[in-house]
């Protein structure tokens, strides 16, 4: 899609500046370059105060036709899908757009066959194969609705997931191996299907020679159900505003939100930022940049990054069905050398993980290929941004620090690759058609961009691929999001803006300690933490005290090889005290091997702070834990 990219630092702040004063004919330019059925006749009606947002009305379009039958004449043979298995002596994959549109018309049918019509909601539970790309993308071209669960979340999760949108299908595999370890999913979802009633059909797909348990008249193997189809299955025509997914992230209180999103406008978000924040290029056949995010589906970021934005865009994109870690700390690089990645986007927590490791595994792998490494889900410290950009990039591949959420869809404050200087740990400037809004404690917009300021972001004009509502909770959608402050969107994270307008995500308000009366938020303490030379990775709690209300709890990671020492916890609040202020300066410090995380990669603190406040009667769900077994030793060995 060339004909969206921008070329230059002035293109880009003359788009930024058009999408700004008048954003309608801006995002108008945009969407016409992609196909549709039938044009919209309104771009853009909006009030949030409702909140009601729809864009490109009356437009009629197939997403699927724009990720597929778009391509057919030129870019048929090109690889659209390099799957890369979790064992790296299995073979990988190489899928191309005709092979893909045909993959997917005819499982299509197959859902079809099955009574699948537009409107029915399907829910997917899958390893990080082709067939999930497949039955995902099959699913929008009939117009049925997809919820996508991460494969790592227990049954109880897929269950309350199921029901929340009465689900109709569930399609899954009967197993996979995630490094040495296999994961039965059929298993989990067999005790998740116990309580789902409105599951009629499960569809699953055989990764391995394992023995599934099929419950008759409910449960259809992949393969053959889909020898009772046709190849042909022409698409669904649907409305811009028609519901493409529902994905759930979770809230600050109990149940899971799911975000919805609708068709044309989060096709044309996440297209564009694709596009442009990458700079992916097409080439010729053989120089054809190669394209890798290291997230799982079951996330937004694999939703908009792996499969709609990169093949919209005609991209070829990859996909990993393992871990980074199997079977050693080198796989990544191993892959990046394999098929000559050229673009690499991944998580701090992956890069902070994998620069503990000796360089040794890093060196052993030809990175050249790579042009432009990518970071997202939460802020980046200024440590392992050089790392990343030293070691992996050998300075010579621009980084591209991405802010956004489950909720925006697409990407909204980056760099565009090449075009934008970066700044170490700074997401930079708002993407064209973002109009951020720094808002003080009073609740006022701090406007003036060439001042330093730092406060809460919202956003104050819609954007196309933003989510539409909570599914079946309009209400919560408004409070949550619309109710902090009027007429904008309140994003939940803090951030501080240098007097260029470049903006550095501080991390989520909701993790604020009030210490002394100050209000710290703990994420600014982590990174001051983690800006020790000797320091992994950190996480900062709040417990009560008697004299300030709260105080400070630490949990720190060390690098490999360094002895935990009183000395080195003095240095650690020298260096707070020295970044912050005395006032952020932790009161206690426990070194631990690692910290409980979900699956998703961020830190459960709600644990953390009642092990600080020595409450470990009662932890709460750990079941969503990537590693509970951390627990206990964290207890054994704390400070309280
Ligand atoms: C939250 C959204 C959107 C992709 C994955 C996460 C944090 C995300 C960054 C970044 C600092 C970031 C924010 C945001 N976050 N990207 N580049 N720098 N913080 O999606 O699970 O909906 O989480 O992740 O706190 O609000 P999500």
């Amino acid at each position: 899609m060339k004909e969206i990219q921008i070329k230059s630092f002035a293109e880009y702040k003359k788009a930024y500046q058009a999408s700004v004063e008048d954003p309608e004919t801006f995002w108008e330019n945009i969407a016409d370059k992609f196909q549709w059925q039938k044009k919209w006749n309104k771009t853009l009606e909006w009030d949030f105060t409702k909140p009601d947002v729809k864009w490109f009305q009356g437009g009629k379009l197939n997403i699927t036709e724009n990720c597929l039958d778009r391509h057919l004449e030129k870019l048929g043979n090109k690889t659209a899908i390099i799957w890369e298995p979790n064992d790296p002596d299995e073979e990988s994959r190489y899928i191309t757009y005709r092979q893909l549109f045909v993959k997917v018309s005819h499982f299509a049918n197959v859902l079809k066959n099955n009574g699948i019509k537009k409107g029915d909601k399907v829910c997917l539970y899958m390893p990080m194969i082709p067939e999930l790309a497949i039955a995902m993308l099959a699913c929008a071209r009939i117009g049925a609705v997809h919820s996508i669960v991460f494969a790592g979340f227990s049954s109880t999760a897929i269950a309350s997931r199921i029901n929340d949108s009465d689900c109709k299908m569930l399609i899954t595999a009967n197993q996979v191996y995630r490094g040495s370890k296999p994961v039965n999913l059929k298993e989990i979802c067999d005790e998740a299907l116990r309580s789902t009633p409105s599951i009629e059909t499960v569809i699953v797909y055989r990764r391995t020679v394992e023995h599934t348990p099929m419950l008759e008249g409910r449960d259809k193997f992949w393969f053959e159900e889909l020898e009772k189809v046709e190849r042909d299955c022409p698409a669904e025509t649907m409305d811009a505003e028609d519901m493409l997914f529902i994905l759930y992230t979770s809230g600050s209180t109990g149940k899971p939100k799911g975000m919805v999103h609708t068709t044309g406008g989060y096709m044309v978000g996440t297209t564009y930022t694709f596009a442009n924040v990458f700079q992916y290029n097409h080439g010729t056949s053989k120089e054809n940049d190669v394209y890798w995010c290291t997230a799982d589906i079951g996330w937004i970021t694999g939703h908009s990054y792996i499969i709609y934005g990169p093949l919209a865009a005609g991209a070829t994109t990859v996909m990993f069905e393992g871990v980074p870690s199997y079977p050693d700390y080198g796989r990544f690089w191993e892959i990046i050398d394999k098929l000559k990645v050229t673009h690499f986007y991944t998580a701090p927590t992956a890069i902070r993980a994998l620069a503990k490791q000796p360089i040794q595994f890093v060196e052993k792998s030809d990175l050249s290929s790579l042009k432009v490494l990518g970071s997202v889900g939460e802020p980046i410290n200024e440590e392992a941004w050089h790392w990343y950009n030293d070691m992996i990039g050998k300075g010579n591949c621009p980084i591209v620090d991405t802010w956004w959420q489950t909720e925006t869809g697409a990407i909204m404050i980056s760099p565009l690759a090449g075009i934008t200087p970066t700044r170490p740990a700074f997401a930079t400037l708002p993407l064209p058609g973002v109009q951020p809004a720094l808002i003080d404690e009073e609740g006022v917009e701090m406007e003036n961009i060439h001042e330093k300021a730092e406060g809460r972001l919202a956003i104050k004009f819609p954007w196309p691929s933003m989510a539409r509502t909570i599914y079946g909770d309009h209400q919560r959608y408004k409070e949550v999001y619309f109710s902090a402050y009027p007429n904008m969107y309140f994003t939940g994270d803090g951030a501080y803006r240098d007097a260029t307008g470049n903006y550095r995500i501080t991390g989520r308000v909701d993790d604020v300690v009030i210490v002394s009366g100050h209000n710290l938020g703990t994420a600014p303490i982590e990174n001051a933490i983690n800006e020790h030379p000797k320091v992994a990775e950190s996480a900062v709690v709040g417990f009560p005290h008697d004299i300030k209300g709260n105080a400070l709890y630490a949990y720190v990671i060390l690098y490999n090889d360094v002895e935990p020492s009183e000395v080195l916890k003095d240095e650690i609040k020298a260096e707070v005290s020295k970044i912050i202020g005395p006032i952020a300066k932790p009161d206690k410090i426990q070194f631990v091997s690692s910290l409980p995380k979900t699956r998703s990669g961020k830190i459960m603190r709600r644990i953390l702070r009642k092990i600080a406040s020595n409450d470990t009667s009662n932890l709460g769900d750990t079941s969503t834990l990537l590693n509970p077994e951390i627990i206990d030793e964290i207890i054994d060995r704390s400070l309280v």
